[in-house]
C-alpha cells in the first residue's frame, strides 16, 4: 500500500465512527465528514476532480459510451467510481489500480442498475409494488444487495421513485405506480433493503434515488420529455417518494433526464440546493444520469458542455455519470473562477463520506469476497424469495364462474409466445439476471407440477409480427383440452428505458390467437407477463380468467403454476390504473372533480368531462385485484367531529366469506370536500394487508389524525384545514363513500 495512502487512513482511523446509522441528516460535522476532510486536505485540484467522475466499465452500456480508455482514466485518478463492472475478480482488478497505482490509493465505488434484484431476478418493481407486502419489498432490496455485494458491488441505481401515471411511459414498468403515499412507503422500504443498517456490512450497498424529479410525468408518455408542472403538483405528487427515500437514510440521489418547468433537472438549482441541499439537508451525494449533463446543450439550456459541467456544478450536481465534462473542463472552470473550489470541495467530501460509510477505505476489497460470490448468488433461500415475491404480486383481473383454481384433474392446454419463455420473463433492467436458461418458464413450472407430458402445448405465434402459421396447431390443442391456459403479453424490451407505446395492446398476433383459441369453446384464462397496464377491455370481455404476472423474474414458472392451482391464493392489487383506450392516459384514481363532472347515468350526458365514446373510469381501477375467496366489509367510526388533536378511529371488520383462506389490502380513502386547493376526488390514507381464514372476521384499525388530512395550500404551507370529509374503507379504490366527518377547530 502506498505510504500517503497508509498515512491518511491512520489519521482517519484516528476519528473513530461510532455513528453506523444510514441517517445522514444529522449535521455537518460527524466523523465519517472530518474523514473525508482529512483525506479531501491531501488532494490536488485534479484528483478532486477524479473523484466526481462516474464511467462505464464498458460491460453493460445503455447511451453513447464517452470513452474506451477507463482503465487508464483509472491508473491516472482521473475517475473515482465505475459502473456496469461487476464479479469480484473483474472488480478486484479495477479496485487493485485505483488502490494500487494512484497516488492517494483512494478506492473505487461500484455502481450498478441492481433494480429487481441482481442475479436472482424478481418481479418487475411495479408488479412487486402490487403486494402491497412493505417487508417483501424490502426484504427482495435486501437479498439483492446481499447478492450484488457478494460479486462486488456496492452502490445501486435504485430505487426508482417516480411516480407515473401514463403507461405509455415504458418506464412505469420501473417505479411503484400511480399514488404518492404508497410510493412513499415502498420508496422507504427499498431503501432500506438496499442500505440495511449497517453500511460498513459487507452485504450493504448505498442505494440511490432516481430521478430527481418528476421524470413519471414526461409529456405524452415518451421518455426524456419536457415536464412543465406546478410547484404544488411537484410538491404533492412527486416529490415525496424522494423525501421518503431520505427519510429512509438514502446516500445518493440521480437526476432525472426532463427539463423541469424549463429548467434540465441536472442543472436545476432550484430542485438540487434549494430542496434537496437546502430544505432537505441531504448530505449524500448527487450523480447525474448517463450523459444528462451533455444533453443540457440539446436541451438549448446550456451553449456547449463546458458552460453544461458549470451549471450543473453550481446547481449542486456531485458527480458526472458518462459525460465526461467533468473530467475535462472543470479545472478550467474552477480556473476561471465559474465554479468555485468550495463547491467542488464539497461534492468530494460527499463522495468520499460514502466511501467511509462503506468501509472502503478499511478495505478496499471488502465487497470482492470470492467465498460469498459462490454462497450467495442464486442460493436457495434466494430462489425461494422470488418464488414468494412473484406469487404476491400477481393480480387477478378476471375469474368468471370460478374457472380458477385448475383442479389436477383438467386437462390443461399451454398456449402462447410465453409458455417457454426464458428470456423475457425477467423483464427489463434484469441486472445480471441470465436470460438463457436459468429462468423458470411456465412450463416448466407446470412440468415440475404435473409431469413429463401431463399438459399439452402449442406456441401459436410470436410476441410480435404477424405470423399465423402456428395458429391451427394452436387450435387443434386447445381441442384436446378442458381449460386452456394462454401466456401472452410484451417482449420485456416493450417497456424500461427508451420503450414508451403509443398503442398498449397485446401486440402482433396474440390478440388473434386468443380469439381462434376461444372460437373453440373452452374456458380461457390469460396470463399476462407485460411491464404496464395494458388496455384490455377486449380481452377482458373474451375470456374467463386474467391472471396479470408481470414480469415475475427467475422463478415465475414455478409461482404462475401455485397460483393457478390454487397454493397460493392471489393477493395482489393494482398499484396503477389500467385504461380502457389509451387515449384515457394519463389516467390516475386520485384526480380532481373538474367543474363538469359526469353526474348521471346517461352515457350521452353533454357539456360534462368526459370522452365521446369511452367511460372516464378505469378497466381495472387502483387498488383492484380479485382472490379464490372473497370479504365483505361493516366499517365504523367512533367520532362525527375531531379536532386537530384527536384521533378518528375507523375500524373495519373484514370477514372471508368464501371458502379458502386468503389475504386481503383493506384500503382506506378519504375525500376533503372542500378545501382551498381543488382537493382530489379520493385519496388512500392508509392501508393494511391482512391474512383471514375462511369464514372468519379480522377487525382492522385505521387511526386518522389532522396531519393524514393535510395538503399544500397556494402559500406551499403543509396544512390541515377545517370542514367535512367523507371515507370508505374497501378492496379497491372503486367504491362510494359511507362515512362522515368534520374536522373542527378545538
Ligand atoms: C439511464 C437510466 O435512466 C438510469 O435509470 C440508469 O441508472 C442509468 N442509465 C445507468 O445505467
Amino acid at each position: 500500500m502506498k505510504r500517503i495512502s497508509a498515512l491518511f487512513m491512520l489519521v482517519s482511523a484516528l476519528i473513530s465512527c461510532s455513528d453506523k446509522s444510514v441517517q445522514r441528516n444529522n449535521g455537518k460535522n460527524n466523523a465519517y465528514i472530518q474523514k473525508a476532510d482529512s483525506v479531501l486536505s491531501l488532494m490536488t485540484l485534479d484528483e478532486k476532480i477524479g473523484q466526481t467522475v462516474l464511467f462505464t466499465s464498458g460491460w453493460d452500456v445503455t447511451g453513447p459510451s464517452m470513452d474506451e480508455n477507463y482503465k487508464e482514466y483509472l491508473k491516472n485518478g482521473s475517475v473515482g467510481a465505475v459502473f456496469n463492472a461487476f464479479t469480484t475478480k473483474y472488480n478486484r482488478e479495477l479496485q487493485k489500480i485505483a488502490v494500487e497505482d494512484t497516488r492517494l490509493g483512494i478506492p473505487l465505488l461500484f455502481g450498478y442498475d441492481v433494480i429487481h434484484g441482481h442475479r436472482t431476478i424478481f418481479p418487475i418493481p411495479l408488479g412487486e409494488s402490487a403486494s402491497w407486502d412493505l417487508e417483501l419489498m424490502e426484504k427482495t432490496a435486501r437479498v439483492a444487495a446481499t447478492e450484488a455485494s457478494a460479486e462486488g458491488i456496492n452502490w445501486t441505481f435504485a430505487p426508482m421513485v417516480d411516480i407515473a401515471r401514463d403507461a405509455r411511459w415504458g418506464r412505469i414498468a420501473e417505479g411503484a405506480g400511480e399514488d404518492t403515499y404508497l410510493g412513499s412507503l415502498i420508496a422507504g422500504a427499498r431503501v432500506k433493503g438496499f442500505q440495511g443498517d449497517d453500511l460498513s456490512a459487507n452485504n450493504t450497498i448505498l442505494a440511490c434515488a432516481k430521478h430527481y424529479a418528476a421524470y413519471g410525468a414526461a409529456l405524452a408518455g415518451r421518455d426524456y420529455n419536457t415536464v412543465d408542472m406546478s410547484e404544488n403538483e411537484l410538491r404533492t405528487t412527486y416529490l415525496p417518494p424522494f423525501k421518503a427515500a431520505l427519510d429512509a437514510g438514502v446516500a445518493t440521489f440521480m437526476n432525472a433526464f426532463n427539463d423541469l418547468n424549463g429548467v434540465p433537472a441536472t442543472g436545476n438549482e432550484f430542485l438540487l440546493r434549494d430542496i434537496l441541499k437546502g430544505e432537505w439537508t441531504f448530505n449524500g451525494f448527487v450523480v447525474t444520469d448517463y450523459t444528462s449533463m451533455n444533453e443540457m446543450v440539446a436541451h438549448g439550456y446550456a451553449g456547449d458542455e463546458k458552460q453544461a459541467g458549470e451549471i450543473a456544478m453550481n446547481a449542486g450536481v456531485d458527480m458526472d455519470m458518462q459525460g465526461g465534462i467533468y473530467m475535462k473542463y472543470l479545472k478550467e472552470s474552477v480556473g476561471e473562477g465559474k465554479v468555485s473550489e468550495a463547491d467542488l470541495d464539497d461534492a468530494v467530501r460527499r463522495i468520499l463520506e460514502m466511501k467511509f460509510r462503506l468501509g472502503l477505505f478499511d478495505d478496499p476489497y471488502r465487497y470482492l469476497d470470492e467465498k460469498r460470490e459462490k454462497e450467495e448468488i442464486l442460493n436457495d433461500a434466494h430462489l425461494e424469495t422470488a418464488r414468494d415475491a412473484a406469487r404476491k404480486s400477481m393480480v387477478l383481473l378476471k375469474n368468471e364462474n370460478r374457472v380458477l383454481p385448475l383442479s389436477p384433474d383438467q386437462k390443461v392446454a399451454l398456449i402462447g409466445p410465453l409458455v417457454k419463455d426464458e428470456k423475457n420473463i425477467i423483464g427489463n433492467w434484469a441486472a445480471a439476471g441470465d436470460r438463457n436458461g436459468t429462468a423458470v418458464s411456465v412450463f416448466e413450472g407446470f412440468e415440475e407440477r404435473l409431469g413429463e407430458g401431463g399438459f399439452l402445448y402449442a406456441e401459436g405465434c410470436k410476441i410480435t409480427g404477424g405470423d399465423t402459421s402456428g395458429f391451427a396447431a394452436a387450435v387443434a390443442t386447445a381441442g384436446k383440452a378442458d381449460v386452456v391456459v394462454m401466456v401472452v403479453g410484451e417482449l420485456e424490451g416493450m417497456t424500461g428505458e427508451a420503450a414508451s407505446r403509443t398503442d398498449i395492446n397485446i401486440p402482433g398476433k396474440q390478440k388473434a390467437l386468443i380469439e381462434a383459441v376461444k372460437n373453440t369453446g373452452k374456458p380461457v384464462v390469460l396470463v399476462l407477463m407485460n411491464g404496464r397496464p395494458l388496455t384490455l377491455e377486449w380481452e377482458n370481455n373474451t375470456v374467463d380468467a386474467i391472471l396479470e404476472a408481470w414480469w415475475p423474474g427467475t422463478m415465475g414458472g414455478h409461482a404462475v403454476a401455485d397460483v393457478l392451482y390454487g397454493d397460493y391464493n392471489p393477493s395482489g392489487k393494482l398499484t396503477v390504473s389500467f385504461p380502457r383506450a389509451v387515449g384515457q392516459l394519463p389516467l390516475f384514481y386520485n384526480h380532481k372533480n373538474t367543474g363538469r363532472p359526469i353526474d348521471s347515468g346517461d352515457p350521452d350526458q353533454k357539456y360534462v368531462s368526459r370522452y365521446l365514446y369511452t367511460p372516464n373510469t378505469p378497466l381495472y381501477p387502483f387498488g383492484y385485484g380479485l382472490s379464490y375467496t372473497s370479504f365483505s366489509y361493516e366499517v365504523s367510526t367512533d367520532k362525527e367531529k375531531m379536532t386537530p388533536e384527536d384521533t378518528l378511529t375507523v375500524t373495519a371488520e373484514v370477514t372471508n366469506t368464501g371458502d379458502r383462506d386468503g389475504e386481503e389490502v383493506v384500503q382506506l380513502y378519504v375525500h376533503d370536500k372542500v378545501a382551498s386547493i381543488t382537493p382530489p376526488v379520493k385519496q388512500l390514507k392508509k392501508f393494511e394487508k391482512v391474512f383471514i381464514k375462511a369464514g372468519e372476521t379480522k377487525t382492522v384499525v385505521f387511526e386518522l389524525s389532522a396531519e393524514d388530512l393535510k395538503f399544500y395550500n397556494r402559500e406551499l404551507e403543509r396544512i390541515y384545514e377545517p370542514g367535512e370529509f367523507e371515507l370508505f374503507v374497501a378492496g379497491d379504490s372503486d367504491n362510494s363513500f359511507t362515512h362522515a366527518f368534520e374536522l373542527v377547530d378545538k
